[in-house]
């Protein structure tokens, strides 16, 4: 019935039962020429304002750099961060100015200069702000849990989620094959979400997380406290350690004692296993995430294979794709049960 004659970038109004939808111009005015019995009536319009933030950029702008403008950026929180091509950094602020206007849930827009040094975190510079606060501390909500963080001082993706969801099934499989909560250590530990899940399940009795980087540990600390506050099992204990996780196999506290480690070091965690094993229990779970070059898994997996029986431990291991990193690289999932005799 409509055919031509709906008015683009118009939003459909309700009115009582009835349903107002917007005609243009080619619209006959006559009602009863083609509308089916259906009634005109006038309305103020119902604009839907710009529908992209590039919109918003000055046209004469938008001819110009079209070709260099950000195809995606990334949300964490209320801080918006993108990274920007060289020919468009002189105008970064009337970029940031367009996302601020588009994205009435963006407080923060920030130049994402990439992930650097040991800590993985961001170089990360302000380009506009909504109101005073220009913080880039802010709050993330992931499987209904806030992770307090700041980008700029540690480190978080929240690339992995989906991961730490699947992970819980594993979780909750070795809980119940052993019988009880666990004792969880995640040395490479963030600001915290590996345990989120576990910790809200009652699914740990004692974590013990830490981070080589001294700005993670009082996130780290004040979003998993909160966690265990509220979860199923707030009796759980914490213990927060800042340092190498290549240290905890010499605290005599931590020997022997992991029924589920988390390995979460893409980059270098295979290296660190050996350095690792000791802290595991007698039937331990260990999740870890890698990159590794592309159709490496069976490598991968003959590899963990020795180092673990190199050290005395019988394993059964899992290494799969999880999704693509670069087009030589991927992330894979390691996901290793490891016994002793004893
Ligand atoms: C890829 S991030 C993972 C963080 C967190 N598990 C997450 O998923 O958001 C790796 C973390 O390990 C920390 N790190 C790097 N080298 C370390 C080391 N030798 N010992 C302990 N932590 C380290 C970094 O600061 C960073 O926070």
């Amino acid at each position: 019935m409509l055919a031509g004659w709906l008015a683009g970038g118009v939003g459909i109004q309700s009115d009582g039962d009835h349903r107002l939808l917007p005609l243009n111009d080619l619209a006959p005015s006559d009602a009863d020429a083609g509308f089916e019995g259906h009634t005109i009536v006038q309305r103020p319009s119902l604009e839907r304002g710009p529908q992209h933030w590039r919109e918003r950029l000055p046209p004469s702008l938008l001819t110009t750099l079209e070709p260099f403008l950000p195809a995606a950026h990334e949300v964490q929180g209320d801080v918006l961060l993108v990274k920007l091509e060289p020919e468009v950094e002189a105008h970064a602020t009337a970029i940031a100015e367009a996302m601020l206007a588009q994205f009435s849930h963006v407080r923060v827009v920030c130049v994402d200069g990439g992930v650097t040094g040991p800590f993985r975190i961001r170089d990360l510079r302000v380009l506009a702000a909504r109101g005073d606060d220009a913080s880039t501390e802010t709050t993330v909500r992931e499987h209904g849990l806030d992770y307090t963080l700041d980008p700029a001082t540690a480190y978080f993706s929240a690339r992995l989620s989906r991961e730490r969801e699947a992970a819980m099934a594993l979780i909750k499989a070795h809980q119940a094959h052993l019988g009880r909560r666990l004792v969880a250590h995640d040395p490479y530990a963030g600001v915290g979400p590996n345990l989120g899940l576990p910790l809200q399940a009652g699914a740990i009795e004692v974590a013990v997380v830490g981070d080589l980087n001294g700005q993670a540990i009082p996130y780290l600390r004040s979003n998993l406290s909160r966690i265990i506050a509220k979860s199923a099992h707030s009796e759980a204990s914490l213990v927060v350690r800042e340092g190498d996780g290549r240290e905890w196999q010499h605290d005599s506290d931590l020997q022997r004692r992991a029924d589920l480690l988390f390995v979460n070091l893409p980059h270098e965690g295979l290296d660190h296993l050996t350095d690792l094993i000791p802290l595991l229990a007698n039937d331990a779970l260990v999740l870890g995430w890698a990159v590794v070059d592309r159709h490496q898994e069976e490598i991968v997996v003959a590899r963990v294979r020795a180092v673990f029986e190199a050290a005395g431990r019988q394993v059964d291991v899992d290494v799969r794709a999880t999704k693509g990193f670069s087009t030589t690289r991927t992330m894979v999932r390691l996901v290793v049960r490891a016994t002793t005799g004893s």
